[in-house]
């Protein structure tokens, strides 16, 4: 037996879902409404980008917080995006937004500090915080409120103001789809201000929402307690090229670009070129695939409420729907069980995203119309046995 693995990497959770997505690539008959990427290919003046900049001989390393001007195409799609002004120190280039979450933890927390997490939510913050030998605190989400995160719910589990060092949020969210109102965007920003606390907000799915939508970057008064993570993996289709960014008060990013010198270094030289023609060219790519699973949600929303075992709020964004199992006497994985034994459909357990996603499923519609079709008259025969 290897018995040489950190405490810190061997208590790390165990995931299910990396096994379960292996399980549905493996059989073709498996309709998935599992992955977590889109299903578009890049936009392909992308790809030529990319292509291009090799041929040109761009495969050395770029300067370590990034591209001059890739910085500054991202200031000036801040600027267009949100109406604000960031200088390009302001913006540290990574590889992928998950390195960002890396590095901002890796910043911001010292052994034994805490950082709220609301539960579910991405299941790459709470390990990531326990990889820094801090302490998760979940902000336990409620289905009857729209999975909004209340002033009162933060305040609840503020136990310690002096050992809370961040909040990590995600908008809209990956797995719920909600997308924070604007007053209670207002209660978080107070709180963080209250209590000095850094947000940290997660917008890898800026791009696809169904209703009003507000960046913290807005709000002028937090900008100093503010780091924003976007990526190109969603809104370009770009998850491949490993390519994301952090936008957050100077000293942080610099911390963070000191940090990312023992990490990856830099973020993929040829990836940095290519996401500089992605904002700087043509937007429609970004418009069609919205279209595109605009039409897919509105199917995903209208087959669940046919369905009296999985009640649904709409996504108010990104590509999920986070149902609640009713009427059955099943959890989450009993429920994806069946379903992946009886339909041969895949679904998520809402327990992979924390334990207050028991009795919830994550379906994603980053698949196809046509196979979200058949997944769900799949789904109906499958309980009309039951
Ligand atoms: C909410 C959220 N944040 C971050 C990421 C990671 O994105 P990236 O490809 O930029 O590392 C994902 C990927 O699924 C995500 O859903």
């Amino acid at each position: 037996m290897f018995d040489m693995i950190s405490e810190r990497v061997s208590q790390l959770p165990k995931s299910d879902f990396v096994r379960i997505l292996k399980q549905a690539e493996e059989n073709p008959s498996i309709i998935s409404l599992g992955p977590g990427e889109p299903d578009f290919e890049a936009p392909d003046y992308i790809i030529k980008s990319a292509c291009k900049a090799m041929e040109e001989g761009h495969t050395h390393y770029s300067p370590i917080g990034g591209r001059e001007e890739l910085k500054r195409s991202i200031v000036k799609k801040v600027k267009r995006d949100n109406g604000v002004d960031i200088s390009t120190e302001n913006v540290i280039v990574t590889t992928g937004s998950n390195e960002a979450i890396l590095l901002a933890l890796m910043c911001l927390v010292d052994p034994g500090e805490e950082v709220l997490v609301p539960d579910p939510s991405f299941l790459s913050y709470r390990p990531t915080v326990d990889l820094m030998n801090g302490y998760p605190v979940s902000i336990p989400l409620k289905f009857g409120n729209n999975f909004q995160i209340t002033g009162d719910m933060i305040r609840e589990q503020i136990k310690d103001p002096e050992k809370v060092r961040a909040l990590i949020l995600c908008n809209p969210s990956n797995p719920t789809g909600r997308v924070l109102s604007k007053q209670n965007m207002k209660e978080i920003v107070d709180i963080a201000l209250e209590h000095d606390i850094i947000l940290m907000v997660d917008e890898a799915y800026e791009k696809l929402v169904y209703t009003e939508f507000n960046s913290f970057m807005e709000f002028p008064r937090i900008r100093d307690h503010l780091l924003t993570l976007q990526t190109f993996s969603k809104s370009y289709a770009m998850p491949g090229f490993r390519i994301g960014y952090a936008i957050g008060p100077k000293e942080l990013v610099k911390a963070m670009t000191k940090t990312h010198t023992y990490a990856t270094l830099t973020a993929p030289t040829m990836s940095q070129l290519a996401a500089i023609t992605a904002l700087e060219g043509d937007q429609s790519c970004v418009d069609k695939m919205y279209e595109s699973y605009k039409k897919r949600r509105e199917l995903v929303v209208s087959r669940l409420k046919e369905l009296d075992y999985l009640e649904v709020v709409p996504p108010g964004g990104a590509f999920y729907a986070f149902p609640k199992i009713t009427n059955l006497d099943f959890n989450s994985e009993e429920f994806c069980k069946y379903l992946l034994d009886k339909a041969g459909v895949l679904m998520v357990p809402g327990t992979e995203f924390g334990r207050y996603g028991d009795g919830f499923v994550r379906i994603s519609f980053a698949t196809d119309y046509e196979l979200i079709q058949k997944a769900f008259d799949r789904v109906e025969k499958a309980f009309s046995k039951l």
